[in-house]
């Protein structure tokens, strides 16, 4: 089955995404699973019937299984099965935040329009023309979603794991907004996609003219320079147009593997270093970290 390859890029066997695509295929319909970061780990569902219900359950009981169990994403049998659990919701007047790691064309476009405009259970104020709309919480009005369409985006264009988290940009940016340190629970959330139809989705999108040039690349407290990551292109000119040769013979195309990159700890591998000296070992890393925070995160795949 075709659907099946779609995680398989590297090595890696997919069984997370293969059993995750369930979702996928009723992307505003599907069940969604959150997992929810604080000292012990667990797991946190988010349950969308018809577009007006949003709610959030965890048991600290899934987490402990096998990530494999089919129980896993069935959530609701799952629940029945453990029986008394904690349940865990995402806390509309707490300080939880769902922060959305945007990867390139993966659909993360729509999750995110959808987010603010259309789920009823935690409304957005949006006014006609404004492409921002205030995700503030009616009290503090400190935001409990960060995304391209309610904080945009102050880590930076398609910021990743790197610059979101290990860099602390989304902690640092809320906590400025806030005007305070806060101690919040974040829900890290993401789309993924069949890692070859992506690679030609992003490679017609830069054939249209999309460069993400502006993006920043953070990692180890710093903005990638030129020198770090050379352009496959002359930045004044853009790369509209290019051919699929030249655009998969430039050794620092960040389509290459942009998933696993995007996901992982890049201060593991000296950052953008493995652009120059690919290594199967660095790439190893990189994908033990991608699937690590994967672990750690929501994941939506879509083909
Ligand atoms: C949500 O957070 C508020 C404020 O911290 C707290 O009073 C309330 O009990 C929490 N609700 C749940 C269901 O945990
Ligand atoms: C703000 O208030 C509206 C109307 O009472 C409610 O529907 C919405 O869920 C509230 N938003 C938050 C984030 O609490
Ligand atoms: C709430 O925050 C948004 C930005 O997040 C801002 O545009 C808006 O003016 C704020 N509203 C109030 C009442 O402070
Ligand atoms: C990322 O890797 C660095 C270097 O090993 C480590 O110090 C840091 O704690 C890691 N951060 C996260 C969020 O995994």
């Amino acid at each position: 089955m075709k659907l099946m390859g779609m995680c398989s890029m590297r090595g890696w066997k997919g069984v997370q995404c293969r059993k995750l695509f369930v979702f996928a295929t009723i992307l505003f319909a599907a069940s969604i699973v959150y997992f929810y970061i604080s000292e012990k780990r667990e797991i946190v569902e988010f349950t969308e019937g018809p577009v007006t219900d949003f709610s959030m359950k965890s048991t600290t009981e899934i987490v402990n299984d096998d990530i494999q169990k089919e129980g896993y994403y069935a959530y609701e049998r799952a629940a029945q099965e453990t029986g008394g659990e904690r349940v865990i919701r995402f806390n509309k007047t707490s300080n939880d935040v769902i922060v959305f790691v945007h990867i390139q064309k993966t659909a993360g476009t729509t999750f995110e329009k959808f987010l603010v405009r259309y789920q009823q259970n935690l409304p957005c104020k949006c006014q006609a023309h404004k492409k921002r709309c205030n995700c503030g919480r009616n009290a503090s009005n400190e935001t409990w979603l960060f995304s391209r369409y309610s904080t945009g985006w102050v880590c930076g264009l398609h910021a990743d794991f790197t610059e979101l988290v290990v860099n602390s940009c989304v902690q640092r940016v809320l906590d400025k907004q806030a005007g305070h340190k806060k101690k919040r629970n974040y829900f890290y959330t993401t789309f993924l996609r069949n890692p070859t139809d992506r690679f030609i989705s992003e490679f017609r999108h830069v054939q249209r003219g999309a460069t993400w040039i502006s993006s920043k690349h953070v990692c180890n407290g710093r903005p990638a320079s030129v020198n770090d990551l050379p352009t496959c292109f002359d930045p004044r000119i853009g790369w509209e147009g290019v051919s699929l040769e030249e655009f998969i013979s430039c050794p620092y195309n960040l389509a290459f593997n942009r998933q696993t990159r995007m996901l992982s700890n890049l201060s593991l591998v000296g950052c953008y270093e493995h652009l120059r000296r690919p290594s199967y070992e660095q790439d190893k890393i990189m994908m033990e970290s991608a699937k690590e925070n994967l672990r750690q995160v929501s994941v939506f795949c879509n083909d």
